[in-house]
């Protein structure tokens, strides 16, 4: 793999300022936003009044957890545009999260959100090894999501040639990247494997592809899995975080000179960690949910915006801003298995470290009797189908010792276990059936 840490003369002044100079920029615009959802929004006013407090209140960064939080449900009871905090005319774009239950939460962008969003992707790209003039693959979906268009237009403003593909159709994506000659692609974690599984079936070596970094986003994805990519493509596998109610992707980026978790633009957005069941915010260093309140947005400037995704704040490394931890997983994802925690991707570990399975997997929760039962559905590597016992009993083992669970182990013929196409569905819940 290159080096492919970007000149320092390239990166935003603010990407290394001080953590004095971060702090008083941020103060600055917290009390903007502040008022602006105060001034703008009848949610936010009736929310701060009802609490007892007033964008004046703010005098320094810890205040902001005197303010309540918003959280989906407040997205959804106010659908479509109760949020919005300019006249209807100034939104130029909206988006909106998959709803799984009939309404996707609406999010709305000025011009100018627009435009801080593009830098935002620019400076995640540019974190990433890429350079003004590659090839962009993008694969994330267009649409209401936030990946394809946020994506497209993080390259455009890096000044890269992008190539605006979407999801589906896996071997067209495998002709256009090796066509064009693009050197980087911008895409799910689960939905690479597949362009990897369909790269071997098209008798293509992946490690002579021209891809030379990959942006992985918008689902969890294990450390394990970068190791498999990475490997495959003789490429750099870094992380994209973002949530469409915050912005879309482009909130917070590993750099690819650490890969040591993700660098939150805090310029841009504001973090705090807190005890998922109390609401009080923890120090840096511990596990918590993640907080974020919004500093420059117009259109929807949001207040502690409860993400459910699980991590811990860290110093910053190769940029001043801090980090957060690859997320391990989100409050919703977690199951509780007999008094255990789990979340999938401490199962993913544990398949990518099988041998002969391939990387897809699915748990299904179904229930015997009182008790709740996971299956695990994986499937064997196409050369490795005569050992699918044996890797049964590898990965039952491995799961029982690492993670503290008995799991049945359903290993299947290579293909059938279901592909992603964008973010992937790793628990089938069959208890209610
Ligand atoms: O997934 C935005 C995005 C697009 C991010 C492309 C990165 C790349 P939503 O659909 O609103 O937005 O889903 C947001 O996805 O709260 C996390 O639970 C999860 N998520 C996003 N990025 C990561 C990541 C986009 N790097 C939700 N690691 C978030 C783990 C992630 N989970």
């Amino acid at each position: 793999m290159k080096d492919l840490t970007p000149p320092k003369g390239s990166l935003d002044p603010i990407e290394t300022a001080s953590r004095d100079e971060i702090a008083a920029l941020q103060l600055e615009r917290m009390t903007w936003s502040l008022r602006h959802a105060y001034d703008n929004v009848p949610f936010y006013r009736a929310k701060f009044d009802a609490a007892g407090v007033h964008p004046d209140d703010l005098k320094t960064l810890a205040d902001l957890a005197r303010f309540p939080f918003t959280v989906k449900t407040d997205l959804r009871d106010n659908y479509p545009f109760g949020l919005f905090a300019v006249p209807r005319d100034r939104i130029v774009r909206i988006h909106g999260s998959s709803g799984t239950t009939g309404k996707p939460t609406v999010v709305g962008y000025t011009k100018n959100d627009i435009d801080i969003w593009a830098a935002m992707v620019a400076r995640s790209m540019r974190a990433s090894g890429t350079r003004p003039g590659d090839i962009v693959h993008v694969a994330y979906g267009y649409g209401l999501f936030t990946g394809g268009l946020g994506a497209h237009y993080g390259a455009e403003r890096l000044g890269c040639t992008v190539v605006p593909v979407s999801g589906g159709m896996t071997e067209r994506q495998v002709t256009l990247i090796e066509d064009f000659g693009a050197s980087t692609i911008m895409v799910t974690p689960s939905y690479m494997l597949n362009i990897l599984e369909q790269y071997r079936a098209m008798g293509l070596d992946p490690a002579q592809s021209p891809l030379q970094v990959g942006i992985f986003g918008a689902e969890p994805w294990t450390n394990k899995m970068r190791a498999e990519v990475e490997t495959a493509f003789d490429m750099h596998a870094v992380d994209i975080y973002g949530l469409s109610e915050i912005m879309g992707p482009g909130v917070a980026n590993e750099c690819v000179e650490t890969k040591d978790g993700l660098h939150i633009w805090e310029d841009h957005f504001y973090p705090e960690i807190i005890d998922p069941e109390t609401g009080a915010v923890l120090p840096d260093g511990e596990l918590g949910e993640l907080v974020f309140t919004t500093l420059t947005k117009e259109g929807l400037p949001i207040i502690r915006y409860r993400t459910r995704d699980l991590t811990r704040l860290l110093p910053g490394t190769a940029r001043t801003m801090r980090r957060m931890e690859k997320i391990t997983g989100r409050s919703d994802d977690m199951i509780i298995l007999r008094g255990v925690n789990v979340f999938p991707t401490q199962i993913e570990e544990q398949v990518l470290r099988t041998a002969g399975l391939a990387p897809h997997f699915q748990i299904e929760l179904y229930r015997k009797g009182p008790m709740d039962r996971m299956r695990v559905h994986v499937e064997s590597l196409p050369d490795a189908v005569d050992g699918a016992a044996a890797q049964a009993a590898e990965l039952k083992k491995h799961i029982h010792d690492v993670v503290g669970v008995s799991a049945e182990i359903a290993v299947a013929r290579p293909g059938s276990v279901a592909r992603s196409q964008g973010k992937a569905q790793r628990v089938i819940d069959n208890r209610g059936a």
